[in-house]
C-alpha cells in the first residue's frame, strides 16, 4: 500500500468511527442491529429515553464505561497519535467515538463530535452549563447536578440532538488553512459506515477544499464512492503503513 506523502507542507484530517476501536474489543454500532446490549436505541440514546427512565440509561452507560476501561488502544490509535506528533498543528482528529482510546494513545488535537463516555453534564444543559470529567459508575442511582439539582446525564450527543456549534468552526478553519498553506492535504476516514451525518458528508467538504480523500474500512462504507482511494481492511493493520510509522 502506498503511504501518504508526509513533509513540512502536509496537512491531514483523520475522521474516525467505531471500526477504529473494534480491534480493541469495543463493539461497533451497525454490527448490533440497532439493539445495544439488548436495549432499543430510542430507550438509551435519545433525550426522551432519558426522561422516561434515567436509571436504565445510566446503567447502560455505566456498563459501557466499565467495558471501555478494560480495553486498550490498538495500533490504529497509536498510528494516528504518531502522525500528530510529526505534523503538529497541521493535523486534526475528528472522532465520532465516545470512548477515550485516542486520548490514551496520545492524541491531543482531537474533536469529540459525539461527546464523551467519561463526561457528565446537567440534563438542563441549555440553561445550566455544568459539565465534568466523570469516571464513576451509576448502576443503582442517577447522579444529580451539584449546581441546580436536576438529573445529570452522560455528555453524549444522542439522536435528535445537535452537535456542538464550535465543531463547524474548528473543521472549516482547518480545511481553509490546509487549502491555503498545504502542498498535500489528505482527508482520511477510518472505520465508519458513512451512515450518520454530518460526519458522512465531511468527505465532500474536504474535497471541495482540495483534499485527497482516503477511506480505510473493513467493509465498503455507504459513502465509499465519494472517496478518491479506498483501502479495505483493519485499521490497526493498515494505518501504521499508510502513515509511514517507524
Ligand atoms: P458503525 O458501526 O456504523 O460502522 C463501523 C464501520 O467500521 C463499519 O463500516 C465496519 O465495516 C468498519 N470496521 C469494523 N471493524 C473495523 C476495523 N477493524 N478496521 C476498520 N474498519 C472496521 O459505526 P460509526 O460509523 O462510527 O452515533 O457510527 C456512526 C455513529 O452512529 C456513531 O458515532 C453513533 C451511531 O449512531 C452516536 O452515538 C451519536
Amino acid at each position: 500500500m502506498e503511504a501518504l506523502q508526509i513533509d513540512s507542507e502536509t496537512f491531514v484530517v483523520v475522521m474516525t468511527g467505531a471500526g477504529c476501536s473494534a480491534e480493541s474489543g469495543i463493539p461497533t454500532f451497525r454490527d448490533s442491529n440497532g439493539l445495544w446490549e439488548g436495549n432499543r436505541v430510542e430507550d438509551v440514546a435519545t433525550p426522551r429515553g432519558f426522561m422516561k427512565d434515567p436509571q436504565l440509561v445510566w446503567k447502560f452507560y455505566s456498563e459501557r464505561r466499565q467495558n471501555v476501561k478494560k480495553c486498550d488502544p490498538n495500533p490504529g490509535h497509536l498510528a494516528i497519535a504518531d502522525l500528530e506528533q510529526r505534523l503538529g498543528d497541521r493535523f486534526l482528529l475528528l472522532t465520532q467515538n465516545v470512548d477515550d482510546l485516542h486520548e490514551r494513545a496520545g492524541s491531543r488535537r482531537i474533536v469529540k463530535m459525539h461527546g464523551s463516555l467519561f463526561r457528565t453534564k446537567c440534563s438542563k444543559y441549555m440553561t445550566c452549563p455544568h459539565s465534568v470529567v466523570d469516571r464513576e459508575e451509576y448502576h443503582d442511582r442517577v447522579p444529580t447536578c451539584p449546581v441546580c439539582g436536576a438529573a445529570a446525564r452522560p455528555d453524549i450527543v444522542w439522536f435528535e440532538e445537535s452537535l456542538d456549534p464550535n465543531f463547524f468552526d474548528i473543521y472549516t478553519n482547518f480545511f481553509s488553512r490546509a487549502q491555503r498553506e498545504g502542498k498535500h492535504f489528505y482527508y482520511v476516514a477510518v472505520g465508519t459506515s458513512g451512515n450518520v451525518m454530518p460526519a458522512a458528508g465531511l468527505v465532500h467538504e474536504a474535497q471541495l477544499m482540495g483534499a485527497e480523500a482516503i477511506l480505510v474500512n473493513l467493509d465498503l462504507a455507504t459513502n465509499a464512492l465519494g472517496f478518491d482511494r479506498v483501502e479495505r481492511g483493519k485499521s490497526g493493520e493498515l494505518l501504521p503503513v499508510l502513515f509511514g510509522c517507524k
